[in-house]
């Protein structure tokens, strides 16, 4: 009930929200098409996770911890915290902007109005510091200003969650996808070439193949990032490069070697079969759950 009047309330922004998002996401990725490397290490590619979800909890943590130190009125461990909590804000900012332009559709949308929400309260609480400063007798003013802050990361918060666990932003793709032992499985094609970026069926998953000499490389066909046909993209450097949003995957491996994905994918091994043509076997579960 709740969360349906929630989400009409998101819906009604789409008309500001849309056009917003679009105009942002022009000149954010702009901006970061020339620094490829600061955009990998904001998405999280270093660390194997999206950054922004964790900078964030540090931000809104601390800010959780002015509201304690402001009602028990220990005021140097207030001021510190939301100064504390506004830089780890900043940091919380950068990644989202870099995970916000890899994003599309009904995903952008809902989050240009978490961050313009997560800016607001990102004011609010700049002005609360400010008013902090030279410790003043009054903090009334700089306290109801928190607590207003306090209730726009809260919304914000939850926006995100929305972008994160229902539109599935930056999750990873594989998460759910193999249950039980690996088992050899008939590929339905007879013909790799060499070089060339080949689309195969194993059973229910797609795969994308790469014949080198006499091996043949094979990963999960769907990218870990967003979904986009690896067979669609391509060779470099011995990697597959994604058409959406150019994450490389390492063909030998599935090692992620360019964001945006924080995500290793899914690889197998493939051999001739008997009586003609070839079959694989899961050999990586890239960074999903094994599942046997
Ligand atoms: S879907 Fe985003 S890089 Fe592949």
């Amino acid at each position: 009930m709740l969360s349906r009047f929630l989400t009409r309330l998101i819906d009604a922004q789409a008309r500001w929200a849309r056009p917003f998002g679009d105009l942002n996401h022009r000149w954010l990725s702009a901006l970061f098409k020339p620094m490829r490397f600061l955009k990998d290490f904001l998405n999280g590619k270093w660390l194997g996770h999206p950054l922004h979800a964790v900078i964030t909890d540090v931000a809104i943590g601390s800010f959780t911890m002015v509201v304690v130190f402001d009602l028990l009125d220990v005021r140097n461990a207030a001021d510190i915290a939301l100064w504390f909590g506004l830089l780890a804000f900043v940091g919380a900012v950068a990644a989202g902007f870099a995970d916000f332009t890899d994003t599309d559709g009904r995903a952008r949308m809902v989050a240009t109005v978490h961050l313009s929400v997560m800016l607001l309260a990102g004011l609010v609480y700049l002005v609360s510091g400010l008013l902090r400063l030279g410790n003043p007798v009054d903090r009334t003013l700089p306290i109801v200003l928190e607590f207003v802050g306090y209730g726009l990361i809260t919304i914000g918060g939850y926006l995100g969650g929305e972008v994160a666990y229902t539109l599935g932003n930056m999750v990873n793709r594989h998460a759910w996808r193999f249950w039980g032992d690996a088992t050899w499985q008939a590929l339905n094609v007879t013909e790799v070439r060499e070089g060339v970026l080949t689309k195969a069926k194993a059973g229910a998953q797609s795969l994308v193949l790469v014949r080198q000499g006499d091996t043949i490389h094979a990963l999960h066909d769907v990218c870990a990032h967003a979904g986009g046909t690896l067979s669609d993209g391509f060779l470099v450097d011995g990697c597959v490069e994604c058409p959406l949003h150019q994450s490389r995957y390492e063909l030998s491996t599935g090692h992620r070697t360019a964001g945006p994905t924080t995500y290793d994918q899914p690889r197998y091994e493939v051999r001739a079969k008997e009586g003609g043509g070839f079959e694989a076997l899961r050999v990586s579960s890239g960074s999903a759950r094994p599942g046997g």
